[in-house]
């Protein structure tokens, strides 16, 4: 398994683009199961997760061919060989969920596995079945996997989520296009993610409207075409960029980034005194000579501060001046990065959901083990802003959401590399 060496290496300047969203294209892809049209993507970022993806698509019967290196995705599929999606391949990926309502709208039926908890919480999915559930669908679940059926095809109902959900908000807006009549679903999630699946599906001739409102009403229609369309950047690889010259000092734009995909988090970095400014490419950060100011932060489903930059937060805040409270309010484990940042000398107590951060001057580099996704790339930026070198193990979850991240940091200045097989 590979591992990350970071040194800190003073102030980063330069310019850093930014990819499509991990977490859009994954939900865009499996959109190809709705239509028998090809489905091209551009803007797709290189990564495992993206790869995985495709190779759950296959196994069904779609035809994946990655072009331009992997930046332009040509999905079909015309007719399916199962529409079996096996454990093997669910397990490695939760995302692989949204492959149940395309195909269950579609052709009425399907065999998905339940993807099981993960390190960040339980995460389970019964607001995705539920909310199939009110657009007509049989479920039964047995041996692992859900069995759905819609004989006669979904039919549009009315369906309110008790908490947000940003993949059951997906799945059942895909399915909610072929389904008969009208589809309301109401507390949906409002993440950018949802926006650009939403304008994707409209593309290829679904009747959408109020995907920005939280209240997404869709007219179903009896089948889907084809359509182009290009992934939107990705606002987590954003706002973890933003915080590299927040955490070491220095000037860095990232090419591409939109203020409206990180509003909250921007805010929050305005309050710790970190100055961000629109430019004609992106969004430029700049840290002068005065501290980071400790801030509050609460995880909130968008519009609010992002989960998954939290971990990000909490690597800033480790040498902020004063004393931070974060809170994570949408999964129930998502700390792990704690006492990693603390194997480093940062201050944190964690109690259940409540993480307190006291600045220290200083991190110092050590050997850290990466536990999920967002929380390595925080030890990463830790690392970055540490004294001496700082050793990030098992980075194979960096590879799932970060595209070139080495060699998107070392352009800024960093002193970074990645040892094979530790
Ligand atoms: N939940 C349920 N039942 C469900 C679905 C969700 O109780 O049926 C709970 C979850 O356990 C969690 C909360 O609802 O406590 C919100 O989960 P959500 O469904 O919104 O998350 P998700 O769709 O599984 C996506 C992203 C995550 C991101 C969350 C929240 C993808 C592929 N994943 O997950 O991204 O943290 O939304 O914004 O889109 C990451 O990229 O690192 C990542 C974990």
């Amino acid at each position: 398994m590979d591992s990350i060496v970071v040194t800190g290496n003073g102030p980063l300047n330069g310019q850093i683009p930014i990819a499509g969203a991990k977490n859009a294209c994954l939900t865009l892809m499996p959109a190809t199961l709705l239509s028998d049209e090809p489905l091209t993507l551009t803007n797709a970022p290189r990564l495992s997760d993206i790869a995985m993806m495709g190779t759950l698509l296959q196994s069904l019967g779609a035809e994946v061919a990655q072009m331009q290196g992997g930046k332009v995705l040509a999905l079909s599929s015309h007719a399916l060989d199962t529409h079996v999606a096996e454990y093997d391949i669910v397990r490695k990926m939760r995302a692989s969920i949204l492959v149940l309502g395309p195909m269950l709208a579609r052709d009425g039926h399907a065999i998905v596995s339940l993807p099981g908890g993960c390190a960040i919480g339980a995460r389970p999915v019964d607001l995705h079945l539920r909310a199939l559930e009110a657009m007509g669908a049989e479920l039964d679940l047995r041996d692992g996997y859900v069995h759905a059926k819609a004989s006669g095809g979904l039919r549009g109902g009315t369906f309110e989520f008790p908490i947000v959900s940003v993949g059951a908000t997906e799945n059942a807006l895909m399915a909610a296009t072929l389904a008969k009549g009208t589809t309301v679903l109401k507390n949906a999630a409002r993440e950018p993610e949802i926006a650009d699946l939403a304008r994707c599906l409209r593309k290829m001739g679904a009747q959408i409207e109020g995907e920005e409102t939280g209240t997404i009403t869709v007219q179903g229609v009896d089948r889907l075409g084809g359509a182009t369309h290009a992934v939107v950047p990705d606002r987590i690889e954003l706002g973890t960029y933003m915080i590299a010259p927040a955490i070491c000092g220095g000037a860095v734009e990232c090419l591409g980034g939109r203020i409206e995909l990180v509003q909250a988090f921007c805010d929050a970095l305005d309050r710790a005194g970190i100055a961000v400014e629109e430019t004609e490419g992106g969004l430029t950060v700049t840290r002068g000579d005065t501290p980071v100011r400790a801030v509050d932060v609460v995880t909130a489903p968008f519009p609010g501060f992002p989960t998954d930059l939290q971990a990000q937060m909490m690597a800033l805040m480790c040498t902020a001046e004063g004393t931070s409270v974060l809170e994570e309010r949408i999964f129930e484990n998502r700390f792990m990065h704690a006492p990693e940042l603390m194997r480093m000398g940062a201050q944190i107590d964690v109690q259940g959901g409540t993480a307190t951060v006291t600045g220290v001057d200083r991190l110092r580099g050590a050997p850290v083990m990466a536990t999920d996704l967002r929380a390595s790339v925080s030890l990463i930026l830790a690392g970055l802003a540490a004294e001496g070198e700082t050793t990030v193990h098992r980075v194979y979850h960096l590879d799932r959401g970060y595209e070139s991240v080495e060699q998107k940091l070392r352009n800024v200045g960093a002193k970074i590399e990645r040892i094979s097989g530790q």
